[in-house]
């Protein structure tokens, strides 16, 4: 039997419409799913709408619908947008499905038989945006911690579910299985709150005099299940109605995708419900950074969302996909604008893999038609690194390590390319001698991209798919990638087809970052927005011309004595001058040696670790990462650049 693989995400509330942070966890699951066919396991993949609560209820009197009406109309926006996004989902749940409702109703009246549950009159601060109460020790002047809305005190009876009685078995539950919450640094905020507070009791009912939009407890017709109690449960009611084999062959949960904002719901309350249903639990919880925009969360609540729409419609659904999982390792923060998704789309897609891509197929057609070349001689190295990403991709997604993977693939495009400029085809092309060598490599390109095709499938599968039908004839997502995944596997000789532009340059973008509509944000908070608008500090072209800037030959590079960053640079620029640079950690001295550079030649000598810098050298650096400016054809030394 083939081992089973369940990934969830959360189920959205339909009290707006979906942006950018909940496309994140999608399109997060939807990787995991994708590469987990691949490898061969079965797959269950489910998202869904959460439609039940207080929210949704106000969100429906505020547009003057009831609550199953904006839920059906909001619940299509999601699946539109997984449509739009290539989203691979096996199945989609909502909480107003009738089968769930019921599955609910069943569990709520086990769990009170168990005597799991008991009702009690309780006082408390409520805070109706979040739909939960706090303890006077939790709440911030008068506010809610988490929303920093006000809360108000309320007396009610109530049904609890008794949580603290879990508390000693959660905390050994997560000390004895360090994957089970990830990343660490969640983790550990989870056990160090268990650890340092007394576990409540759970709340889990309404009485119905304030919210009616709910599942009726089915021990008590007066009240509703608490939003929460009934979201949760349906990771398992869909096992039960919605998936090919029923519950036995995908509990537990392999993995839950949330947001940080919903951690503690899902690492301490979900897993203790699962305990007192004697059930086993999830084997990993995974809660990822946030989505900003204007340096803040954002959130429906703020009216800072960007519609994810508006940016599948400019950039395509691969390069959107591709840019969320490349720009921030999961687990992290990120700000999301348009400058920063389309410097990923040039440098990453255009440039390091579509020009491979347009590249190599140009040659291979060029000089041997629309057919594979042979394969004279292996490259080991070529041959290892193709093959040896799939360990790295199995062990990083199990850890829902989506950079790391991304880097392990990336090495294998950088090295395409580099094998591109070291062998020079086109020179190889000119002499009859060299047929057979030419023939070698351009059928090492094709192979190595055949492997990039099944390798960055699960993340951008609109080109990867195009790619691995253009040179093979077959469909990607019937692959099993493990005996694919072997240097060899494309055919020699056969007919391949052309590919055309997978991911051409963007030059200007018309993105308007757009507000969200549902709830109006606050005064305080509009101010937090800054619209788009031209940048304040504009120089004219005299200014501009004040700066020499200046092609220059590097001669010689040495470490300045005692640092790590600085180089000290020969250059020839119509004269000999020396630079000192802070790219120590980015280039060897080494590999400077004979390249042409960019310099400042007017900037006043400066002394650094009291070495004189008679210019600058100048490179684009973005978070880790710097490179060198140089040019895009031979010229000469001391040219002046404009
Ligand atoms: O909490 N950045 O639903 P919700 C990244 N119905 N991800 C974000 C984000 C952002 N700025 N904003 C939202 C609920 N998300 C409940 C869940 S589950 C049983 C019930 C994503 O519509 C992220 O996954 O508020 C977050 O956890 C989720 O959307 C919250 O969606
Ligand atoms: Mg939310």
């Amino acid at each position: 039997m083939e081992e089973s693989f369940y990934v969830t995400t959360p189920i959205y509330y339909v009290n707006g419409v979906p942006h950018i942070g909940h496309a994140y966890t999608t399109v997060g699951a939807d990787v995991l799913a994708r590469f987990n066919r691949l490898m061969g396991r079965t797959v269950f993949f489910l998202t869904g709408t959460d439609e039940h609560g207080q929210k949704v209820e106000e969100a429906a009197r505020k547009v003057g619908r009831q609550p199953k009406e904006l839920a059906d109309l909001l619940c299509e926006k999601f699946k539109d947008l997984w449509v739009k996004l290539n989203i691979s989902n096996d199945a989609f749940i909502r909480t107003t499905d009738l089968q769930h409702v019921q599955i609910v109703r069943d569990i709520m009246q086990r769990l009170y038989e168990k005597g799991e549950i008991e009702k009690r009159k309780y006082s408390g601060w409520y805070c109706t945006h979040d739909e939960r109460f706090w303890t006077e020790k939790e709440i911030v002047e008068g506010n809610c911690p988490e929303c920093r809305r006000p809360v108000e005190q309320i007396e009610e009876e109530n049904y609890f579910f008794f949580m603290s009685r879990y508390q000693d078995r959660l905390i050994d539950y997560i000390k004895n299985n360090p994957t089970f919450i990830l990343p660490e640094s969640r983790r550990n905020e989870i056990l160090g709150f268990l650890n340092n507070n007394r576990l409540e009791d759970l709340c889990i009912s309404r009485p119905k005099s304030r919210v009616t939009w709910g599942i009726t407890l089915p021990f008590d017709e007066n009240f509703v299940t608490y939003v929460w109690f009934d979201a949760l449960l349906n990771y398992y009611s869909a096992t039960k109605y919605l998936a090919a084999d029923g519950e036995e062959s995908w509990w537990p949960v392999t993995h839950h995708i949330v947001g940080k904002d919903i951690i503690t719901t899902h690492a301490v309350f979900w897993p203790t419900m699962l305990m007192a249903l004697d059930m086993p639990l999830p084997r990993n919880i995974f809660a990822h950074g946030w989505w900003t925009s204007g340096g803040r969360k954002m959130s429906k609540s703020f009216g800072n969302v960007v519609d994810p729409f508006d940016i599948v419609q400019t950039y395509g659904a691969d390069a959107v996909r591709y840019f969320l999982f490349r720009e921030v390792p999961f687990g992290l923060d990120g700000d999301f604008s348009v400058d920063a998704i389309t410097a990923r789309i040039n440098s990453s897609l255009a440039n390091d893999l579509g020009n491979l891509v347009n590249r190599t197929f140009t040659m291979v057609k060029k000089y041997f038609g629309l057919v594979i070349p042979k394969s004279f001689s292996v490259e080991p190295e070529l041959k290892a690194l193709s093959e040896g990403i799939l360990e790295k991709m199995d062990v990083n997604l199990k850890v829902l390590s989506y950079h790391r993977a991304l880097d392990a693939i990336w090495e294998l495009v950088t090295y395409l390319n580099k094998y591109i400029d070291v062998h020079k085809p086109w020179s190889l092309a000119k002499d009859e001698q060299d047929r057979e060598k030419l023939s070698s490599i351009m059928y090492n390109l094709m192979e190595g991209l055949r492997f990039l095709s099944l390798y960055l499938y699960p993340f951008i599968p609109d080109a990867m798919g195009r790619l691995y039908s253009c040179l093979t004839g077959g469909e990607v997502w019937l692959v099993s990638i493990k005996s694919a995944a072997k240097w060899g596997g494309l055919n020699s000789d056969s007919v391949f087809s052309e590919i055309g532009q997978l991911f051409p340059r963007i030059e200007k973008t018309d993105i308007k970052e757009k507000r969200g509509k549902v709830e109006e944000p606050s005064k305080e908070q509009e101010n937090v927005i800054s619209p788009d608008s031209l940048p304040d500090n504009l120089i004219d072209i005299e200014e501009f011309g004040k700066v020499e800037l200046k092609t220059a030959k590097v001669l010689f590079a040495e470490k300045v004595k005692g640092s790590s960053k600085l180089l000290r640079i020969e250059v020839e620029c119509g004269q000999k001058r020396q630079i000192v640079a802070g790219i120590g950690k980015h280039y060897k001295p080494e590999e400077l040696i004979g390249k042409t550079v960019v310099i400042v030649a007017n900037l006043k000598p400066a002394k650094l670790m009291g070495v004189e810098s008679q210019g600058m050298v100048l490179a684009a650096s973005e978070a880790d990462t710097l490179t060198l400016l140089t040019v895009d054809r031979e010229i000469g030394h001391g040219v002046r650049v404009k």
